[in-house]
């Protein structure tokens, strides 16, 4: 036997450590605060629940039904054509490439936990000095981190499935979960900001739903749920007989949710107590804004940012080893070599193209690692986020939806569903789904 298969508990853990991740810290807080806090929330859950969820159930039957990696699983499944069916499956090369960009972030974060063991900087200019000199011109920071966190998850990988990923999982979520609830009752205790960071967040304001907004939203939805790269089927290769796929998805999808939400209070809780800007974007909010404000609270200001980079450590950890999980265990049963070694060739990629995106910002090289006039980093996170995991969720919602028999689809789901509510999932998956994610992929290419 290749790979030992999860326990219940730890593929809802593993599947949730995949989904939260970087994106429920840097991109929900982003998106939130860019358009208009709590109507974006509700458009994001109706997209989560609507059509990220039926295509998340259909990702997970390829796994079920195929037990295989997603090349093999698809070979299998598919009636005809099954060689050229089965090249979808290379979508998992998608993410490799999210692992070398999002490693180099984790990278960061190492980075600001060691800061926080001196004082932090207060003064914004400062703070956004700090912040950009780690990326342009602290070349050595970059890597040596980079780097550390690689080993960290390619060791955690060549552990396997059980004893690394679902070990790592077992301690590390639960660890960000109480990390995260330690912070945000102190959040709570600042009492006037908390209790503007929770207005934002769950009072609507739907004029700034715009399409371009929606898209975002399911652009997020898509991300945050690790979708159409490969990273479901593999786990769900390794499940263990007799789980019930609803209640874990619903757990999963509940966790992603919370923690997400979770952060969006904490990240508010600080940006509005000291007034900071609510709609700054990307990573200054978590590395500059943040940080500034920490600083303002002197030593316990260490302590919370120290927990706080840690737990986004934790978080993105569990989301990178996801990453890479689905490659190696197609090399390991195609090529019949071992796991040690499927990681080598796949290291090799991941750490030249990682170099690659941390080059595409250090100041001297950043000309030369710039592809369409944008960084190597933006330019894979945009085909990574915008591109490839649209493209693969629809090619795998399409060939569950028309090329898979809708009775072994029932016996998989029907016990857990019942028909009613399968009837309605597979009518989503079959029309809604595609079309939804379609239109506003075309609208996307077009524009307005
Ligand atoms: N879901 C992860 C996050 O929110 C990112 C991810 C994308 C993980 C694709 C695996 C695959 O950060």
């Amino acid at each position: 036997m290749i790979n030992e298969k999860f326990s219940k508990i730890g593929f809802v853990l593993a599947m949730a450590g995949s989904a939260v991740g970087l994106g429920n810290a840097w991109k929900f807080p982003t998106m939130v605060g860019n358009n208009g806090g709590s109507a974006f929330i509700i458009l994001y859950l109706l997209l989560t629940f609507a059509i990220a969820f039926v295509a998340f159930l259909a990702e997970l039957s390829i796994g079920k039904l195929g037990e295989s990696d997603v090349v093999s699983s698809i070979y299998k499944l598919a009636p005809k054509h099954k060689k050229a069916w089965s090249f979808s499956g290379f979508f998992m090369i998608g993410a490799i490439l999210i692992a070398s960009f999002y490693m180099v972030v984790i990278g960061w974060i190492l980075k600001y936990i060691y800061l926080g063991f001196s004082p932090l900087l207060s003064n914004q200019e400062e703070a956004v000095q700090q912040f950009n000199t780690l990326l342009s011109n602290d070349l050595s920071s970059a890597i040596v981190c980079f780097s550390l966190v690689f080993l960290m998850v390619f060791f955690a990988v060549s552990k396997g499935v059980k004893s690394g990923i679902e070990k790592l999982n077992i301690w590390m979520m639960p660890g960000l979960f109480i990390l995260l609830i330690c912070i945000l009752f102190y959040a709570i205790s600042m009492g006037d900001g908390f209790v503007k960071a929770a207005k934002f967040l769950f009072v609507p304001n739907f004029s700034a739903i715009t399409p371009d907004v929606i898209l975002q939203a399911l652009g997020l939805a898509f991300f945050s749920l690790s979708m159409g790269v490969g990273v479901i089927p593999t786990y769900a290769a390794n499940l263990p007989e007799q789980t019930n796929l609803i209640k874990s998805t619903l757990s999963i999808i509940f966790i992603n949710i919370l923690i997400g939400i979770m952060m969006g209070l904490v990240v508010f809780t600080f940006i509005f107590a000291y007034g900071a800007d609510s709609t700054a974007s990307g990573p200054g909010l978590i590395f500059i804004s943040l940080v500034t404000l920490f600083a303002k609270l002197g030593i316990v200001g260490n302590v919370m940012a120290i927990a706080f980079f840690v737990s986004l450590l934790f978080a993105g950890v569990t989301s990178a080893v996801s990453m890479i999980e689905p490659f190696a265990y197609y090399l390991v049963r195609k090529f019949e070599i071992s796991r040690k070694m499927a990681l080598v060739y796949i290291g090799i990629f991941v750490y030249i193209l990682g170099l690659f995106c941390i080059f595409s910002y250090y100041a001297q090289t950043a000309n030369i690692f710039s592809i369409f006039g944008k960084p190597v980093f933006d330019a894979l996170d945009f085909l990574t986020s915008n591109i490839m995991m649209p493209i693969g969720a629809i090619i795998f919602s399409f060939f569950v939806g028309y090329k898979l028999k809708k009775e072994s689809l029932y016996l998989l789901f029907g016990e857990f569903m019942g028909k009613v509510f399968f009837e309605i999932w597979y009518f989503t998956l079959r029309y809604i789904v595609l079309i939804a994610i379609c239109a506003i992929m075309i609208y996307q290419i077009v524009g307005e």
